[in-house]
């Protein structure tokens, strides 16, 4: 049994809105709903949890586990572990809300990376020359984009091991968590990079969201 956890639990501060971005009604549906009608329709997702704050639960379309937010996402992530301790799942597959482009392949492929490690993070290849800048302002260093990946989502961990790495970090641990496998990796987890998809792009300014809502119009004048 595998189950999916649908983030939906910050603030979208980088994008100017009322509404957290997640929650933008673009063609009729909330964004979110895009993601989650690709999970519901995945036949390799069980069992879905949905880390939203109760208010915005009644206009989801479809059943599920749900959770509440965390302070970081790291914590948002922990809160729908939790919930989906009563189910055990083999695997957990853990999806932003903000990227509502998911195909099944992506969620598939993860599920499939993870076979043999104890889990699967989309990675895309840099292929624009990368400098690192320690202060913003002067380069420090060119980077080798041989070994440099964009991380995505969806991503799949065996749910008992994340599970409890995650229980066992304390407040700020989680607090400083900049990606779900990141943590996995300190902790000792083999997390294995599967195929990233160009077209999963993240919602995270109004760029990426005029860029999206382009997208929906386009395919539905087809
Ligand atoms: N997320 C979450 N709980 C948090 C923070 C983020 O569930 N405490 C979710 C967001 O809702 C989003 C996904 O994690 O679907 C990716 O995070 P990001 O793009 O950073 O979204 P926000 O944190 O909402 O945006 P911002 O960082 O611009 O405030
Ligand atoms: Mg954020």
């Amino acid at each position: 049994m595998n189950a999916g956890i649908i983030l939906a639990g910050g603030k979208g501060e980088r994008l100017s809105s009322d509404i957290p971005k997640q929650f933008i009604e673009i063609e009729g549906q909330p964004l979110i709903n895009y993601a989650l009608s690709v999970f519901n329709e995945c036949n390799d997702i069980d069992l879905i949890c949905v880390v939203v704050d109760e208010k915005y639960r009644a206009i989801l379309n479809g059943e599920y586990v749900f959770a509440e937010p965390g302070i970081s996402r790291q914590h948002s992530i922990l809160n729908g572990l939790c919930a989906l301790k009563a189910h055990s799942p083999s695997y957990v597959v853990v999806h932003d809300a903000a990227r509502p482009l998911v195909t099944e392949t992506d969620i598939c492929g993860c599920i499939k990376g993870a076979k043999g490690y104890d889990g699967a993070t989309p990675g895309l290849p840099v292929t624009d020359t990368t400098y690192q800048s320690t202060d913003g302002k002067t380069i420090t260093k060119a980077l080798n984009r041989d070994e440099l990946f964009a991380g995505q989502t969806p991503e799949c961990y065996d749910f008992k091991k994340y599970l409890a790495l995650n229980e066992s970090l304390s407040d700020s641990e989680l607090s400083k968590v900049r990606g779900s496998s990141e943590v996995a990796v300190n902790y000792g987890m083999q997390i294995a990079i599967c195929k990233g998809n160009l077209d999963n792009f993240k919602i995270t300014t109004n760029t990426d969201l005029e860029r999206f809502k382009s997208i929906v119009r386009k395919s539905e004048t087809i």
